[in-house]
């Protein structure tokens, strides 16, 4: 499903030399539900963006494809990347909500190209585009709050339209970068239930960065960790144990 070869990424920023990625490989195969962990700094996002064709990699880096689609290559974006993007479903920490506008209509955000807001609240949509807006609401969980305003909503009810957003163009793969970060036990609860329960039955392919481990190892089956840009582990998540978290970190990563 995604091939990851060779990713490498290095940034310059006044004169400090980074290496964000560091030779990581991996594959995933459809409909794993993979988690992302690793300390601030380690990469993560990195990789993520490289993944949705939002970063572009080293000259040095090889290829990254999803179903045999090339992503880019060698350090160039492939032509075809809109096309491959629309596969992609994409989560982020904030979850970019318009707060003046309703739910429903920020769900229908992700059928549109256009990012300015003006465009957006000035399009219209058809009315098959907002059953299907509707439809993706009744999948989070949130389909009785489609004329609220989005503001109004609590945390994680907005990470939630920001699920119903990503899935909205029917996502194969869900890119989530610390989706639950912002979010307080409980609400991170909720929308850790719906993320991956939606990956189950529709048979997603997910990755998600995660900042806490217990997360990772309560919905994840396998987890990739990365260390300043390293991949450091690879496995089942059962198999990060306490003693392998401190070897890899210094620390069980429940604190
Ligand atoms: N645009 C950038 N310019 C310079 N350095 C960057 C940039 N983006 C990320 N980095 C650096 O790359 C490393 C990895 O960052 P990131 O991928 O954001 O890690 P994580 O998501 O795991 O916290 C960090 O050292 C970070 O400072
Ligand atoms: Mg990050």
């Amino acid at each position: 499903m995604l091939a990851i070869r060779s990713a490498n990424k290095t940034f310059e920023s006044h004169g400090r030399v980074t290496k964000a990625i560091d030779n990581v490989s991996f594959d995933i195969n459809a409909g794993e539900s993979v988690a992302l962990i690793g300390a601030s700094g380690s990469g993560k996002s990195t990789l993520m963006r490289a993944i949705c064709g939002l970063e572009i990699l080293d000259k040095t880096s090889g290829e990254l494809l999803l179903d045999q689609q090339l992503i880019q290559s060698k350090g160039e974006l492939s032509p075809r990347i809109r096309r491959i993007r629309q596969e992609m479903g994409v989560i982020f920490q904030q979850f970019n909500l318009v707060g003046q506008l309703d739910v429903l209509t920020n769900v229908l955000i992700g059928l549109t190209p256009q990012k300015n807001a003006f465009q957006i609240m000035t399009r219209r949509f058809t009315l098959e585009e907002k059953a299907r807006g509707l439809d993706s609401l009744e999948k989070v969980g949130l389909v009785d709050l489609a004329y609220q305003k989005s503001s109004t909503l609590s945390g994680g009810q907005q990470q939630r339209v920001a699920i119903a957003r990503a899935l909205i163009k029917g996502a194969k793969i869900v890119l989530a970068d610390e989706p639950v970060a912002s979010l307080d036990p409980e609400s991170s609860r909720k929308v850790m239930d719906t993320l991956l329960g939606l990956a189950k039955t529709l048979n997603l392919t997910l990755i998600t960065s995660l900042h806490q481990i217990p997360i990772a190892q309560k919905y994840c089956e396998r987890t990739i960790a990365l260390s300043q840009g390293s991949l450091v582990f690879d496995g089942p998540t059962p198999h990060l144990d306490e003693a392998k978290l401190t070897d890899l970190y210094g620390f069980s990563g429940n604190d």
